[in-house]
């Protein structure tokens, strides 16, 4: 695992950008998995920038997104169809027919979540899948548990990431208590993974990804057996490595 400490979180966007683009240009049809949260929306405004000003190109790039609350349409504005759409594709050319994210409304879940698996091992696995943290440790939504949950499935959501989430919507009692996310096999399979992370609030979650001992309790500690990973983290997030 390589762990590089940006000095704040404009630094750390850039460079997450430069990363991402810099797979795009060695390989123009990559596979992207992508996340949400509010740590890489610098990183997608910075990549909005470099298709506007440098000819960034995403034409022949596939996404799938890591994650979708369970319950909530396309249209609502608390679901991560609707943040990737505002934060990212409505503003490249990443075709609409390459842009993969979680049926949040699937009548049925199992087949959701073979359909999602099934497309991602068609696409030939991900080039590079960009990952945020949770407060408790998880990725995607893979939450802190007793087993790595390997494939796609639908999940309970802590009372941690629900308080934590609760700020983007009216009332605590709006935000979903279940969400479908790729699986930490999933992600693990990878060729390589971008973790960001900023501000304190994160130091304690990184501290335990980074150093503890690899544990489903800390999701994100599994992340130490994969052969190409980089942490990168702004100084707060650092603080206690
Ligand atoms: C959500 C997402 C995660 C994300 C996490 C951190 O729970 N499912 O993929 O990493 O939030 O969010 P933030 O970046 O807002 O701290």
């Amino acid at each position: 695992m390589r762990i590089y400490i940006a000095d704040d979180y404009e630094q750390m966007s850039v460079k997450a950008a430069l990363i991402v683009a810099g797979q795009i240009t060695m390989k123009a049809d990559s596979i992207l998995g992508l996340c949400t949260g509010s740590t890489p929306i610098g990183m997608y405004k910075e990549l909005v920038k470099m298709h506007r000003q440098q000819g960034l190109d995403f034409s022949q790039v596939i996404t799938f997104n890591l994650d979708e609350y369970w319950g909530l349409s396309p249209e609502n504005d608390q679901s991560y169809h609707y943040f990737m759409h505002e934060n990212f594709f409505n503003h490249v050319n990443v075709k609409p027919n390459n842009i993969h994210i979680p049926n949040g409304l699937a009548e049925d879940i199992n087949d959701e979540c073979k359909r999602y698996e099934e497309a991602i091992r068609q696409a030939n696995g991900l080039d590079l899948q960009v990952l945020g943290i949770g407060r408790n440790g998880h990725i995607g939504f893979n939450e802190p548990a007793t087993e790595f949950i390997g494939e796609t499935h639908l999940v309970e959501l802590d009372t941690d990431t629900i308080n934590a989430n609760a700020r983007f919507f009216a009332s605590r009692a709006e935000v979903p208590t279940q969400a479908i996310t790729m699986g930490i096999k999933t992600i693990m399979q990878a060729k390589k993974i971008l973790l960001l992370a900023n501000g304190e609030g994160k130091a304690q979650a990184i501290k335990e990804a980074v150093t503890g001992e690899v544990n489903p309790s800390v999701p994100a500690s599994i992340l130490q057996l994969h052969p190409d990973c980089t942490f990168l983290v702004d100084k707060a997030a650092a603080k206690y490595l």
